[in-house]
């Protein structure tokens, strides 16, 4: 997949519209994920939050089991929208890390606006990978 102006567009489009579906009535910080495949797919998540806290989970990862449960396994870009344009929490950073460094990852705000662009290895430096464990 050839990332274009018009993709990166697409991708925050998509993460701003999912996170009109966020469950999050305890932090009121709605977060919606736009996860592109390799196989040019665009899969969503949002956060969905729990009366028992702990057991809430990001958008992001929502978005990551939902596409490995569908079959997909390589990713090329995720797009991350917040209201005030907050990254990705660390334990997003090593669950998106399983597949692959390289993944661009684009921050907006709730305007659609992207306050950052960048890398999975620039946001998890030193990452815990499936190599240390031989894989
Ligand atoms: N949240 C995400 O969905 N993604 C992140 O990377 C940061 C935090 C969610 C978790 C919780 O529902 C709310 O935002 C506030 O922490």
């Amino acid at each position: 997949m050839k990332m274009t102006p018009e993709l990166r567009e697409r991708m925050v489009h998509t993460a701003l519209e999912a996170r009109k579906l966020a469950y999050a009535p305890y932090s009121n910080y709605p977060v919606g994920a736009a996860l592109l495949t390799a196989s040019g797919r665009i899969v969503t998540g949002v956060n969905v939050e729990n009366a028992a806290h702990p057991t809430g989970m990001c958008a992001e990862r929502v978005a990551v089991f939902k596409a490995v449960s569908e079959g997909e396994r390589k990713f090329e870009a995720i797009a991350v929208v917040t209201g005030n344009g907050g990254s990705p929490c660390g334990a997003c950073r090593q669950v998106l890390s399983e597949f692959g460094l390289d993944l661009l990852v684009l921050i907006a705000d709730g305007e659609g606006k992207i306050v950052w662009e960048t890398t999975l290895d620039q946001l998890l430096p030193g990452a815990f990978g499936p190599a240390h464990l031989g894989k």
